[in-house]
């Protein structure tokens, strides 16, 4: 794998030594694919599932073979198909034997198959009659079924199945998997209402159909340990508390943190101070701002109000509580909770349990939130 020119990456995936723990999530992700059990990673955006996906695709033993999948751009099963497809002929080695096999199969679906300029990685457009999607992803998974590795399908962005006009997509998809032996499946998606409706909601056909798994913060200290380490290793000196000062202005969200880290990696010289991390974020939130104006356009202002109160707070429990609503002239509980339910709905805000499994608020952006405590 290619050293890249930064240690602290914020795109892709590089390997372990630029991939911080993640170890228990690692070790039963690897231990539910080698016991054919498929499993969904349900989290908030950026905290890194795509990174722990292809990290245990990375880990997998001999004898096993990954197809990774993301398909946040497909509108249509139509799409659904030439979005697996490629990934097939991009994962599997077709010349001879049972990929060649494969690769006829998807050949006989007369496909037209392009090169991303950028990466020379093919890519395969097949135009299907009305309704014939479907029957050649089944093809496909079962063409998979007979090939002589163990293989893992890791479908990233899952929950955009449901944007599909073709009703009952996930019905149909757990009836074409379910018998599946050879196949193992990663599902990994963010908008948690979605997922969790995939899922959990018992009158759907994925519920308790594979094993959940969620993918909370990295720990503090494990994380500071990273970084001072990839410091260190490149004769920059950083203390501890400044460390800790960064990770709590990012919330230890993994985006943030690599973005933040990055930042101030490639500025500084072998000494960082406080203030040179200071001046990275203050850059960062400055790059934004126009961005940040624009979704005050596209608020109400209640809305806006409500999301500048949660910033403020970081972590609110009862956003529309007596207390919350005087302080911060909220106007009435009601108004909040339909701004509530707005802001959630636009992801501008998201609700996850805290360790005592009490619901709390969040904006979910870190760099808009700290630009909001600011106004
Ligand atoms: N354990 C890790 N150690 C270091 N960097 C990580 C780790 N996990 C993820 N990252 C980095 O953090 C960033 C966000 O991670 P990633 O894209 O995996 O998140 P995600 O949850 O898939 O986000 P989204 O919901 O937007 O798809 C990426 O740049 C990734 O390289
Ligand atoms: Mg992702």
């Amino acid at each position: 794998m290619k050293k890249p020119v930064n240690p602290f990456i914020t795109a892709g995936y590089y390997g372990v030594r630029y991939f911080c723990d993640r170890e228990t999530e690692t070790k039963s992700l690897l231990q539910n694919m080698t016991n054919g059990l498929s499993t969904t990673l349900i989290a908030i955006r950026r905290i890194g599932k795509t990174g722990l996906i292809r990290h245990v695709l990375a880990k997998l033993p001999a004898g096993y073979t990954s197809i990774y999948v993301d398909i946040l751009p497909t509108e249509n099963m139509n799409e659904f198909l030439n979005f697996l497809a490629s990934a097939v002929i991009n994962s599997i080695p077709q010349k001879t034997g049972p990929g060649k096999i494969i690769m006829d199969f998807i050949k006989s679906l007369r496909p037209v198959i392009t090169y991303d300029p950028l990466t020379g990685i093919p890519q395969v457009t097949i135009d299907v009659r009305k309704g014939e999607a479907p029957k050649h992803i089944d093809s496909i998974f079962k063409h998979l079924e007979k090939y002589p590795k163990r293989i893992v399908i890791a479908i990233d962005e899952f929950q955009q199945i449901l944007e599909y006009p073709e009703k009952n997509t996930d019905a149909w998809l757990r009836s074409s998997i379910q018998n599946l032996k050879n196949v193992t499946f990663i599902f990994s998606g963010s908008r948690q209402h979605l997922m969790d409706d995939l899922f959990s909601d018992p009158s759907r056909p994925f519920y308790r159909s594979t094993s959940l798994l969620n993918i909370g913060k990295i720990k503090s200290e494990i994380y500071a340990s990273f970084i001072i380490r990839h410091f260190k290793n490149n004769d920059k000196k950083i203390s501890r508390e400044i460390v800790e000062e960064m990770l709590e202005w990012t919330d230890i969200h993994t985006y943030y943190v690599q973005l933040l880290c990055n930042k101030v990696f490639a500025v500084s010289g072998n000494h960082i101070t406080s203030e040179t991390w200071k001046e990275e974020a203050h850059k960062l939130l400055e790059e934004q701002e126009l961005l940040f104006l624009k979704y005050r356009d596209l608020l109400t202002t209640h809305q806006w109000q409500l999301l500048k109160a949660i910033a403020r707070g970081g972590q609110v429990y009862s956003p529309s509580s007596k207390d919350f609503v005087t302080e911060n002239a909220l106007g009435s509980p009601s108004t909040v909770l339909r701004s509530l339910d707005a802001l959630l709905k636009k992801q501008m805000i998201y609700s996850d349990y805290d360790s005592d499994k009490k619901l709390f608020y969040k904006v979910y952006d870190l760099l808009l939130r700290r630009w909001l405590e600011n106004q």
